[in-house]
């Protein structure tokens, strides 16, 4: 089992995953960012000696695993630099959720086993391991490298999931479709809206209706977590819905869509007479 890591990108998930591995009771050899200012300042708040700056010297410089922690764009480059070490026994990571561990190919010319770590979570500056427990890490790549990893996980008390390359693309589809476009409706609901306070107070207001959508997804899955005029086939709430957005067509469009998507979730929840459901539909595809 490996013990020790090194850290390349000391950004947003870099530094968290730093100071959570050392918390979780991992060795911390090195950190390395292009800016070395900002590894050498985590470094000093590690508490304990790591070697810092901005491209490690030799092999000997690195953990057993190093985790990637470079913008997307960044990865491969990254990987090629490595490639010029010898990394026999080492497991290279990057925690990209689009690319899979084929990118870091490089790498594996010169012995080192690869892996996508990728955490199905939102990180910034300030973000410590608290931010780790219990949410969900997509591991993919190397068989060796992804049962390491998932130990790895499992020590920062998260939960891995073993998922191939294809899934992974998809599952950052998915992702971005469930949490990146939430904060697009909540911009369309706003557009909505012309009263500029009423605006501006809407994810304020929404919050506790949210976060109750959110548990019931979480805890029952869409059918029943689905409530509104379409959940009860309520077709005068519709059509006066989409007589006032008459007046933004681009709006009016989108509702239209997303109503049509929501008609399959309200047939299989079977409480709308289907004849009900049928006119629903050619009232949302107009
Ligand atoms: N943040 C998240 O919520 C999150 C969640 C899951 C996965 N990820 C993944 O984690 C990786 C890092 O994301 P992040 O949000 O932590 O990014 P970030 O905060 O922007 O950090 C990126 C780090 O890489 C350095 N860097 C920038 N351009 C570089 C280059 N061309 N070559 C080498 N290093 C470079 C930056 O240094 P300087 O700042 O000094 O320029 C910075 O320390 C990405 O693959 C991302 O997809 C992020």
């Amino acid at each position: 089992m490996a013990r020790s890591y090194t850290v390349i990108g000391t950004g947003k998930l870099g530094s968290a995953l730093s100071i959570s591995l050392l918390k979780a009771g991992y060795e911390i050899v090195s950190l390395f960012n292009h800016h070395p200012e900002k590894a050498e300042t985590l470094a000093g708040q590690m508490g304990t000696s790591v070697i810092s700056g901005v491209w490690p010297e030799s092999p000997g410089q690195l953990g057993e695993v190093v985790f990637i922690c470079v913008p997307d764009d960044a990865i491969a480059e990254t990987a090629r630099r490595l490639s010029l070490f010898d990394l026999s026994g080492r497991f290279i990571v990057h925690t990209s959720g689009t690319l899979p561990a084929s990118v870091l190919k490089p790498v594996e010319q010169q012995g080192a086993v690869t892996a996508a770590f990728h955490p199905l979570q939102t990180f910034n500056q300030n973000s410590d391991e608290s931010v780790f427990r219990e949410i969900y890490i997509s591991v993919q790549g190397d068989e060796t490298a992804t049962e390491e990893l998932s130990i790895w996980a499992r020590a920062l008390k998260a939960r891995p999931v073993i998922i191939s390359e294809e899934d992974k693309l998809r599952l950052h589809i998915a992702a971005v479709f469930a949490s990146n476009y939430l904060v697009t409706l909540m911009e369309m609901a706003g557009d909505v809206m012309q009263d500029e306070e009423l605006k501006r107070q809407l994810p304020i207001m929404f919050n506790p209706l949210l976060s109750q959508t959110v548990e019931n997804l979480a805890k029952k899955g869409t059918g029943p977590s689905l409530t509104g005029p379409l959940s009860r086939g309520d077709i005068t709430t519709i059509t006066r819905h989409l007589n006032q957005l008459n007046e933004n067509p681009e709006l009016a469009e989108s509702y239209r869509l997303l109503g049509r998507k929501t008609l399959p979730i309200v047939e299989r929840n079977g409480n709308v007479d289907p004849e009900l459901i049928n006119r629903l539909r050619e009232l949302l595809s107009q």
